[in-house]
């Protein structure tokens, strides 16, 4: 099969964990007699300096060309204070909506042998299996109006939480076909109490749900979501949500397993005529600044985030298998970063992941 693939590393770490991703692709793309064609790409701080702007023209229409993007990450402190315009995050923003991505995959899952790592007590971490299905291209993010207007005791800003029948639809679809194939369980998250964009979200859902007779459905308010994630995370299965309660539940879920470095992101969209979806992979984790250009960085919410690209836009579910077997055994080995309490360095993770792929696929 001939691969796609746009490559962003964008900002901080994200260059470093990238490197480590493109090698674990080229390793199962040889392995398996896959041809790539990579093309790379400027985006967030990076693109600022190079370009003036955090999403080129040229990134977007490289993006729309690829089957697939794979980005690093974005963010640099310098541009703290900059207008939102020329923020490196606004780059993200924009090649999410302009590929469309609604709906946005963030898999959080307890490793046996991370346990310790867990801020959470062992047997309230372990077994905890669920996905976060967060909506990506709508809600507070992107609703009109919005912006800072006035000045002095008069200033004022806003933003605008919005969300149109269609696009709670259509993520709806994708948790519920998601749960379908999992523990047919799906938890909607929403503020239902306070506010009407959730009130339409929870009718909404409802209604989607009536079409998935095997999935069950209930409904919990984001405050006590945000509890129960570390009260017990294992009564979930696929927890459904909109954009910002998305964000900051999925950071949460992300230090249950351990290391927010270990979270891999799929943000998929619609079908492609040639029948893989368009698809954006990244880790969950940012730019990391602080840590950035000391191979401190841990890889494998990257390398994951390869496996997702094989899975979900090629249809590749051997080849993601062996990329999560490889990964499982370098847990297991202990050749992880700091972060996971290991004291090896982000290439040498890389590396080790493409050693155990080639034993893994030797294996089958
Ligand atoms: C994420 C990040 C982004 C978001 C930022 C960098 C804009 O936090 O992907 O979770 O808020 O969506
Ligand atoms: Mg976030």
């Amino acid at each position: 099969m001939e691969l796609k693939i746009l490559i962003l590393p964008g900002d901080g770490i994200g260059t470093e964990v990238t490197i480590e991703a493109v090698k674990v692709l080229r390793e199962v793309s040889a392995r398996f007699g896959h041809q790539l064609k990579l093309s790379e790409g400027l985006l967030g701080g990076t693109a600022i300096h190079q370009t003036g702007t955090p999403f080129p023209d040229e990134t977007r229409r490289l993006a729309l060309e690829a089957d697939a993007t794979l980005m690093g990450a974005v963010g640099l402190p310098e541009f703290d204070n900059a207008p939102p315009e020329l923020r490196p995050e606004r780059g993200l923003l924009g090649i999410r909506k302009a590929l469309e991505v609604f709906a946005n995959l963030r898999p959080v899952r307890s490793y046996r042998t991370l346990l310790d790592a867990s801020p959470l007590k062992n047997h309230l971490a372990d077994g905890a299996d669920m996905v976060i299905v967060r909506e990506l291209t709508g809600g507070l993010y992107y609703g009109t109006p919005r912006g800072i207007f006035g000045t002095g005791a008069e200033e004022r800003a806003v933003n605008t939480m919005v969300y149109t029948r269609p696009e709670i639809e259509r993520v709806s679809h994708v948790a519920f076909q998601l749960a379908a194939k999992r523990r047919k369980k799906v938890t909607s998250v929403d503020k239902s109490n306070v506010l009407e964009n959730s009130q339409l979200w929870r009718k909404v859902v409802c209604e989607v749900a009536m079409g998935y007779p095997e999935v069950a459905l209930d409904h919990m308010l984001v405050d006590n979501c945000a509890m129960q994630l570390v009260l017990n995370p294992k009564r979930f299965d696929v927890l459904l949500t909109e954009n910002l309660f998305g964000d900051i539940l999925s950071d949460e879920g992300a230090v249950l397993t351990g290391s927010i470095g270990m979270l891999p992101s799929a943000s998929i969209g619609n079908k492609r005529p040639s029948g893989a979806f368009t698809g954006l992979y990244e880790p969950v984790h940012g730019s990391a600044p602080d840590i950035a250009g000391q191979g401190k960085a841990n890889p494998f919410g990257a390398v994951g985030s390869v496996a997702a690209m094989l899975e979900y836009s090629f249809g590749l579910t051997e080849e993601a298998g062996a990329i999560y077997r490889a990964m499982e055994s370098v847990l297991d080995s202990g050749h992880v970063t700091a972060d996971l309490k290991g004291s090896s360095n982000t290439g040498q993770v890389g590396d080790a992941v493409c050693d155990s792929l080639a034993t893994v696929v030797a294996a089958k």
